[in-house]
């Protein structure tokens, strides 16, 4: 049996669905076998690479909150990690990041030119997944929160490099890249096990407003994080031109100009940044509470998430997802 790989904290939450996770991974290594044996090559070295596997934890948890014991969860689980898969392999070459999860991203290793049809292959695979299964509405709402989030991944692109982006705009690009897929996932689980619209309604409110904190989160860690713990480099973001929350609050602190803003503008024009001044932008946004701003953001948000299941009789699926906020807050992965 293929266990699944969350860390152990995120673990002991999952596991009230842990034999539904396992299954994901049976169906994950199931669906990628191909008679081109890279095919499944390559996924096993993502699927082996680990990954929290939050999103289908999530998937799951709604559907058994919604009271839905049968076995299309799995699937759809399967269906989301699968789209997540892709959307990171095709995001590491965009991003030319080098590292993920602790090993070489799939195009440092293949290449860019097969890492492009890899992530084709699983987009493609994922939705003929959702489509062994007669219910064209899941299947749009994965379609749509999937193009939801290539325009998030385009928009963040047209933002590259400028330092100007605003607040709202990049809430647009969290929402987008981020909180669509966390939110779609919920609400497929409710739409398992409930005809209450209401109830799956919350369920979507609960993903997308867990999700803007999760990526949130993602980019705090990006400045505050250890390497090793987080399995890629930090500072990437900067280096790949994107100004995130705490970034854009402490240009408004300061103006824009001053030493903060050079700091930021030379980084995000220049694509690099040296360790000393890597040091400086860091004090800086711990002097002017910046990373606090973007934490407190984070916080709201995963608050916001918990109230959504308020709507919800208490069990243990319900505690599990009260308890993901706060593992989101307090991750360092
Ligand atoms: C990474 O997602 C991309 C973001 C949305 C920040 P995860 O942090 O869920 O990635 P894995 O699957 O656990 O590696
Ligand atoms: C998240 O964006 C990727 C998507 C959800 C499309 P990031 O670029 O911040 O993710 P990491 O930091 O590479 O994991
Ligand atoms: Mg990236
Ligand atoms: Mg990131």
């Amino acid at each position: 049996m293929l266990k699944s790989s969350a860390p152990a904290d995120l673990a002991q939450i999952f596991e009230p669905i842990r034999a539904d996770l396992d299954a994901v991974e049976e169906a994950y290594a199931t669906h990628i076998q191909s008679r081109v044996e890279l095919i499944p090559q390559i996924a096993r070295y993502i699927q082996s690479s680990g990954g929290k596997r939050v999103r289908p934890a999530l998937l799951l948890m709604a559907s058994r909150l919604s009271g839905y014991d049968g076995d299309r969860a799995v699937l759809y689980a399967s269906v989301v990690e699968f789209i997540h898969t892709a959307t990171l392999v095709h995001d590491d070459i965009i991003d030319d990041a080098e590292e993920r999860r602790g090993r070489m991203a799939v195009h440092s290793r293949w290449g860019s030119d097969i890492t492009v049809l890899l992530g084709d292959y699983l987009y493609i695979k994922s939705m003929g997944m959702a489509l062994t299964h007669d219910s064209i509405d899941i299947v749009r709402l994965l379609c749509d929160v999937t193009l939801r989030m290539i325009e998030g991944e385009l928009y963040q692109l047209t933002k590259a490099g400028d330092a100007d982006i605003s607040e709202d705009e990049h809430f647009e690009i969290i929402r987008r890249k981020t909180a669509y897929l966390f939110g779609g996932a919920a609400e497929i689980g409710g739409r398992l096990g409930t005809g209450d619209r209401e109830r799956q309604q919350a369920l979507r409110e609960y993903g997308f407003n867990l999700g803007i904190a999760f990526q949130l989160v993602d980019d705090l860690l990006d400045f505050t994080a250890d390497r090793a713990a987080l399995g890629k480099p930090v500072g990437g973001d900067l280096r790949e031109g994107k100004v995130t929350l705490a970034a854009i609050h402490l240009l408004r602190r300061t103006g824009g100009n001053g030493r903060a803003g050079e700091l930021i503008r030379s980084a995000v024009n220049d694509r690099t940044i040296s360790v000393e001044s890597w040091r400086e932008l860091s004090a800086l946004l711990r002097e002017h509470r910046a990373i606090d701003y973007a934490y407190g953001k984070a916080v709201e948000y995963a608050s916001a998430a918990k109230r959504y299941l308020n709507a919800f009789p208490p069990s243990a699926e319900r505690d599990a997802l009260l308890a993901l906020p706060d593992y989101v807050l307090a991750r360092d992965r």
